[in-house]
C-alpha cells in the first residue's frame, strides 16, 4: 500500500472521533492519509490528532496559506487514488448529489476523478428520510461506493439505523479498492481457514488448535492485491474480513461441499484450514452420558477437500508437521498432486498453528525450495502470494 494516497474527508458525525482510528489504521497499512475537515467535525475532534496520527498536513479551509498545496481542492482530488468520506453525515451526501461545493471537502469530492468511499452515519430519522434515501440512490448511480450504516446504539441514546459502521469493515473495502489494480485483478481466490469442528453429540466436537490467522492474513492479502476472494471458514474467532465473501462451515463434508460449489470457476485455490482427518461415525441426537466403563468412538476417514478439487489452475496446501518436515511435506506435494505447499513445523510455539507469525517453508512442483525466516502471517502471506502470482504468470 505504499504509495498510495487516501483523502479522508471527515464531516461533523459525532462518529468523528472513530475517523481518527481509520486513519491510524489506514497509515499503519502504509497508506498515506491526507484529511480534510469540515468546519463542523473540528469541533468534534481537532486537526492535531489527525495530523500526529497520519504525520501529514490536515486541511479544514480553502484558505489556508501554510499548506504546500497551491489550489488545495485540485491538488488534493488529484493526489488521491481513493477518497474516503467517513463519516458521512445526511448533509454532506445530500450537497454531493446536487454537486454542491461550498468548502474544501465537497469542493475536492466533485473534482476527483478518484474512485469515492463514503461510510455513512447519521440519526435513523435522517437515515430513513426520503430525501437522504434519493440522495444516495444518485450516489450509487454515479459510482460511489458505501459502507454501512450499521445498525445499534445512537448517540441519541436511541437504537437504529445510523451508527458508523466498524472501522476494521471500512478499512477492508477501502484496501480493496485501493488495491484493485493490483497483481492479481481479474483473479478468483479461494482460500479456507481455521478448523473443522465433528460433532459427537449435541456439546461436544473434535477439533484442533487452528486460529484461522494464517488464511485470513491470505484472504486479506489477496483482497488487498485485487482478486475476487471466497474465504471458507471453520472454527475462528476473528472479526470477519470486509470486502471478500466468507463463507462459515462446521465439519469437513461442509467445508468440502463449499469450496466445491465456490471454487467451480476459481483460478486458486489455497487450503489452509486444519481439516480433520476422522470425524465420529455417529453423531448422537442427544448428550452422551457418562457410565462405568469406558468410551469407544469409532471414527471414519473423511473426504481429503485438497485430493478431491483437482480442476483449479493452481492448487496450493499447506504440511502441518511436528517432525520430518521437508520429507512429508513433499509426499502431500505429489499425491495431491499441487502447485506450492507451504510446511510448517507446528512443534514451536512462536510458529504455525495459533501464533501470530509463522517460519515455513515454500516448495514448489519443480523442487525448488524457498525458507521464510519467522514474519509476521500477513508478511508470510504475501509472499506466498508473490509465489502465487508467478505461477500464474508462467502458466
Ligand atoms: N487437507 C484437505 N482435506 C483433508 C485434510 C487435509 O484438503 N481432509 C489439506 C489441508 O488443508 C492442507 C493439506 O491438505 O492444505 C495437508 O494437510 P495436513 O493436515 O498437513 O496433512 P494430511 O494430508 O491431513 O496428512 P497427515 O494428517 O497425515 O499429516
Amino acid at each position: 500500500m505504499s504509495e498510495r494516497h487516501v483523502v479522508l474527508g471527515v464531516t461533523g458525525s459525532i462518529a468523528a472521533y472513530k475517523a481518527v482510528d481509520l486513519a491510524s489504521k489506514l497509515t499503519q497499512a502504509g497508506v498515506s492519509v491526507h484529511t480534510v475537515m469540515t468546519e463542523a467535525a473540528t469541533q468534534l475532534v481537532g486537526p492535531a490528532t489527525f495530523r500526529a496520527i497520519t504525520g501529514l498536513p490536515v486541511s479544514t479551509s480553502m484558505f489556508e496559506l501554510t499548506n504546500p498545496f497551491s489550489i488545495e481542492h485540485i491538488s488534493l482530488s488529484e493526489v488521491a487514488d481513493l477518497m474516503i468520506i467517513a463519516p458521512a453525515t445526511a448533509n454532506v451526501i445530500a450537497k454531493m448529489a446536487a454537486g454542491i461545493a461550498d468548502d474544501l471537502l465537497t469542493c475536492t469530492a466533485l473534482a476527483t476523478r478518484a474512485p469515492i468511499l463514503i461510510a455513512l452515519a447519521m440519526h435513523t430519522a435522517m437515515w430513513e428520510n426520503a430525501a437522504t434515501q434519493a440522495n444516495l440512490e444518485t450516489l450509487q448511480s454515479l459510482g460511489m461506493s458505501f459502507v454501512g450504516p450499521a445498525t445499534g446504539r445512537l448517540a441519541s441514546g436511541g437504537f437504529g439505523a445510523g451508527r458508523f459502521a466498524p472501522v476494521t469493515e471500512i478499512l477492508g473495502v477501502a484496501l480493496g479498492m485501493l488495491g484493485a489494480n493490483g497483481d492479481l485483478a481479474g483473479r478468483k481466490i479461494v482460500i479456507t481457514a481455521g478448523g473443522t469442528r465433528e460433532p459427537i453429540d449435541p456439546v461436544r466436537f473434535l477439533g484442533n488448535r487452528s486460529t484461522g490467522k494464517m488464511g485470513f492474513a491470505l484472504a486479506e492479502a489477496a483482497r488487498d492485491r485485487g482478486a475476487n476472494v471466497s474465504l471458507i471458514s471453520g472454527a475462528t474467532t476473528l472479526p470477519t474480513p470486509a470486502g471478500m465473501n466468507v463463507h462459515s462451515v462446521g465439519t469437513a463434508a461442509e467445508m468440502l461441499d463449499t469450496v466445491e460449489a465456490v471454487s467451480t470457476d476459481a483460478d486458486i485455490l489455497i487450503m489452509a484450514a486444519a481439516v480433520a482427518d476422522y470425524a465420529p461415525e455417529m453423531r448422537a441426537s442427544e448428550k452422551i452420558k457418562k457410565e462405568d466403563v469406558d468410551l469407544v468412538l469409532p471414527l471414519n476417514r473423511t473426504q481429503d477437500i485438497l485430493n478431491t478439487i483437482r480442476d483449479v489452475p493452481i492448487r496450493v496446501g499447506f504440511a502441518a508437521e511436528s517432525e520430518n518436515l521437508i520429507e512429508n511435506a513433499k509426499g502431500k506435494l505429489v499425491s495431491k498432486n499441487l502447485d506450492l505447499i507451504v510446511a510448517n513445523d507446528i512443534s514451536r510455539s512462536d510458529s504455525g498453528i495459533g501464533a501470530d507469525n509463522n517460519e515455513c517453508t515454500i516448495l514448489d512442483a519443480s523442487g525448488n525450495q524457498e525458507s521464510l525466516p519467522l514474519m509476521p502471517k500477513r508478511e508470510a502471506a504475501e509472499r506466498i502470494l508473490d509465489r502465487v502470482v508467478g505461477l500464474l504468470s508462467a502458466k
